[in-house]
């Protein structure tokens, strides 16, 4: 059985995310979507939180199980039996650092596999960054870029009042 790993920050899940995720389903048998509990990047939401928005947003999918981790990726891997990481490329410029991660995951755990998804053009632009920047100013314009659920939340922490 192939099981695989999107692992990330998710801070928060965006559309470009949940496409990859949703492709990942198709290709492999199941997939774990991995939140990486790391309190030094300084997240705006906390990993539960994260976690919450990823369930609701994946619970029509029923190979689909969200987690959390902290420490190596490849250690979380080998305690579930994982043998697949999917990451989605934006653009050249993700190229570099995926490439560095899926050379020292390989030289870390050679078994394990890294599989890069091209993520759709319409979200080639997108990352939980700029979610979060746009949003701080007006949090209409992310509307199509992130699920209901975050939207809502960005709303709320950043003080918009529905009309
Ligand atoms: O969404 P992000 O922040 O780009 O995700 C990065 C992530 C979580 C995939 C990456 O930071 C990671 O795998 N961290 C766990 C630590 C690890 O295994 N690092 C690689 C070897 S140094």
């Amino acid at each position: 059985m192939s099981i695989a790993v999107v692992p990330g920050s998710f801070d928060p899940v965006t559309y470009g995310h949940l496409d990859i995720i949703v492709r990942a389903t198709k290709a492999f048998d199941y997939v774990i979507v991995a939140v990486l509990n790391n309190r030094a990047k300084n997240p705006m939401f906390t990993v539960e939180e994260r976690m919450h928005f990823l369930q609701e947003t994946t619970s029509s999918y029923s190979n689909v199980q969200v987690d959390s981790f902290d420490g190596l990726l490849v250690d979380y891997m080998k305690q579930k039996n994982a043998n697949v990481i999917v990451k989605g490329l934006r653009a050249i410029s993700d190229f570099e650092y995926e490439l560095q991660m899926a050379a020292i995951n390989r030289k870390l755990a050679p078994t394990i596999e890294t599989f890069f998804m091209m993520t759709n053009h319409q979200f080639s632009f997108l990352s939980s960054s700029i979610v979060k920047e746009v949003a701080r100013y007006n949090p209409d314009e992310v509307s199509d870029l992130v699920p209901p659920n975050v939207l809502k939340e960005l709303k709320e922490r950043f003080n918009v009042k529905e009309p």
